[in-house]
């Protein structure tokens, strides 16, 4: 969470750190603010709120000229959001500055240190305690800026990404990194930092991406000088030729980058599939499931680590894997996971599901299962995130970036990696014959059609929200496949619109849910006419019993619960496996435009950020 930008160069810093910060808001938006240095004096300029607010601010004040600046986008751990938490922080004396995005967790005992020392804090933050100890250091020892930001982490415990420079020498930036990611882009004469890549994307294609437990110097006109926190080791620069295009992060025509990616699902699970389903040949093809295909053949069971919507993705793989390859799977909670004391043997496969591959807890999880010598596998959108790189193998999801802050296409593609693993593992273990394996990859390459033609539910969508969007509450029920959509439709309302929402299993509505039906209750009911249809129509008539509106997910043609449902959303006929990749989308659409009924921020949903990398 937080997003931070950086620029040293030749062109005016203060716009490529401000475009830059517009571009990470999808990281945190509670409060910005920039640094920078115009020959004389360092000008800071923060404010709670968005991105937008800054860049009034910065108009007021007229401090924009540097070649040099930083900047940080804040979803506030350490600290309400205000103008004073704000980063970037500087130093006593004013000569120092620092954008941190992470958490320090010893800073209590470091700034009761520093204030014996006489140092004296403005704001309540952990950062404003570390840029004091890197002055502390340079004070008493006249080491470099880089040494002295090193030897100030070695006394650090959490995480951080972090960008710092010296009014004293504004012709260099030095940033470190351990649990937080850091790109380092390299154009001519000129270095950019970003959370990620798209701030610099349209100036070079040119990156580093900084590891664990590394800090940089990054001078101007001279290379960039990479080394080992803990033991000095100079490590080689590795600069990576980024593919990813600029217009793939852009809105291109839609109102918001959630409806742009809900809309982008049919190209985006073809990017999925693409050169993987090989669908004359009758094969799936995928290196990282085939190169340690005895791992998984011969695991005693296959445990799925994800947080949020990934977690959702996961639960559904339950279904399909434990369906499909008869190996038994169980779906965790990162966060829960790596505190519980878990069983993991060397005979467990883990599977780790991120869009970011940037979750803390996640990340977490996959360092427990790996000290229990258990093979990781990571499913990842987010080419060369830390998640990527910390597995034993993996599979990207190939969806292209997501912005919204409300996963939507991460969720579908993560479905469809799944699928195609539990369809190669299902032959490999012979656990489902060559008829269903064919039965299968033809339905899934017409996904995408299908999938089309259920985005034409957008007007109902809307249709249905224009009558709900001042309930209080809401309730999404699903069997089988669909239970995990009811729960992902209902985490997607709460997320944008701030209508409490629960998803259930249609079944276990009695236990407890129907004792809030009554006519003001609307109940999304996913009843497709597969599965255990019967059972579905048969909740629905209590549901209507009970007097509660039934908006009804159905099978294009079904007669029986349109008779029943207040309002009914068709959908192509699909296998009951490949459901949930249809099933999806009205429930998405739903969402979206109750919170654009209701003027909520659909990209930017309060107190949420998309990339959670802290605890
Ligand atoms: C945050 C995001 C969610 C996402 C979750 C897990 O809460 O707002 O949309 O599902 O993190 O993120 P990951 O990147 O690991 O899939």
């Amino acid at each position: 969470m937080c997003g931070i930008v950086g620029y040293i160069g030749h062109r005016d810093a203060s716009s490529i750190v401000l475009e830059g910060l517009k571009k990470l808001e999808y990281r945190g938006y509670d409060s910005a603010g920039l640094a920078l240095y115009d020959g004389q004096k360092l000008n800071v300029t923060k404010t709670k709120g968005k991105v937008a607010t800054l860049e009034n601010k910065l108009l007021t004040t007229g401090n924009t000229n540097s070649s040099i600046g930083i900047g940080h986008t804040r979803w506030a751990t350490h600290g309400e959001p205000n103008d004073k938490n704000s980063h970037p922080h500087y130093s006593n004396s004013g000569e120092l500055v620092i954008i941190h995005n992470g958490i320090i967790e010893n800073y209590d005992s470091i700034r009761k240190e520093l204030i014996k020392r006489g140092y004296k804090f403005k704001s309540d933050t952990d950062t404003e305690v570390l840029i004091n100890l890197i002055e502390e250091i340079q004070n008493k020892t006249q080491l470099k800026l880089g040494e002295a930001v090193q030897l100030a982490l070695k006394e650090i415990v959490g995480a951080y990404a972090i960008a710092v420079f010296d009014i004293k020498k504004p012709n260099e930036l030095v940033v470190a990194k351990l649990g937080s990611p850091l790109a380092v882009g390299i154009g001519k004469n000129e270095y950019f930092i970003g959370s990620d890549a798209s701030p610099f994307l349209e100036f070079t294609n040119r990156a580093i991406y900084l590891e664990d437990g590394q800090v940089a110097a990054i001078r101007l006109n001279k290379p960039i000088k990479i080394w080992e926190i803990d033991n000095n080791k100079p490590t080689p620069v590795v600069v990576q030729e980024l593919k990813m295009s600029l217009e793939a992060t852009e809105k291109g025509g839609y109102d918001h980058f959630m409806l742009k990616e809900i809309y982008e699902q049919p190209s985006a699970i073809r990017d999925t599939y693409r050169g993987r389903l090989l669908t004359d040949e009758k094969i799936i093809k995928m290196a990282g499931i085939e190169d340690n295909i005895e791992k998984f053949i011969n695991a005693d069971r296959i445990i799925i680590v994800a947080c949020g919507t990934s977690w959702h993705a996961g639960l559904v793989a339950e279904y399909i894997l434990e369906d499909l390859t008869r190996t038994p799977v169980e779906v965790e909670y990162a966060s829960e996971f790596r505190y519980r004391n878990p069983i993991i043997t060397s005979q467990d496969v883990i599977i780790a599901i991120s869009q970011s591959g940037e979750t803390a807890d996640t990340l977490a999880a996959i360092k427990i299962a790996k000290e229990n010598s258990a093979f990781v596998f990571g499913v990842c959108n987010v080419v060369g995130s830390t998640i990527a790189r910390e597995t034993h193998a993996g599979a990207y999801t190939h969806a292209g970036p997501e912005i919204g802050v409300a996963s939507t296409k991460a969720f579908t593609t993560q479905i469809t990696v799944l699928t195609l693993i539990a369809l190669k593992l299902g032959l490999a273990k012979k656990t489902i014959n060559n008829k269903t394996f064919e039965e299968l990859i033809t339905e899934l390459n017409q996904i995408p059609e299908k999938l089309e033609e259920t985005l034409n539910c957008n007007k109902i969508a809307m249709d249905i929200a224009k009558v709900y969007k001042n309930s209080q509450n809401c309730l999404f029920l699903g069997r089988g496949y669909n239970f995990p959509v009811a729960l992902e439709g209902a985490l997607k309302l709460k997320e944008i619109s701030y209508i409490h929402a629960e998803g259930y299993p249609a079944a276990e509505m009695k236990h407890g849910p129907i004792a809030l039906i009554d006519e003001n209750m609307p109940i999304i009911v996913v009843a497709i006419n597969k599965g255990h249809y019967e059972k579905t129509v048969s909740n629905i008539q209590e549901i209507k019993a009970r007097k509660g509106k039934v908006i009804a997910v159905v099978t294009k043609g079904d007669v029986t619960v349109k008779e029943l449902a207040n309002h009914v959303i068709e959908i192509p006929e699909t296998l009951e496996t490949l459901s949930p990749l249809l099933t999806t989308i009205p429930l998405q659409l739903f969402s979206y435009h109750t919170a654009v009924l209701l003027n909520k921020n659909v990209d930017q949903p309060r107190n949420l950020a998309k990339s959670v990398t802290v605890e």
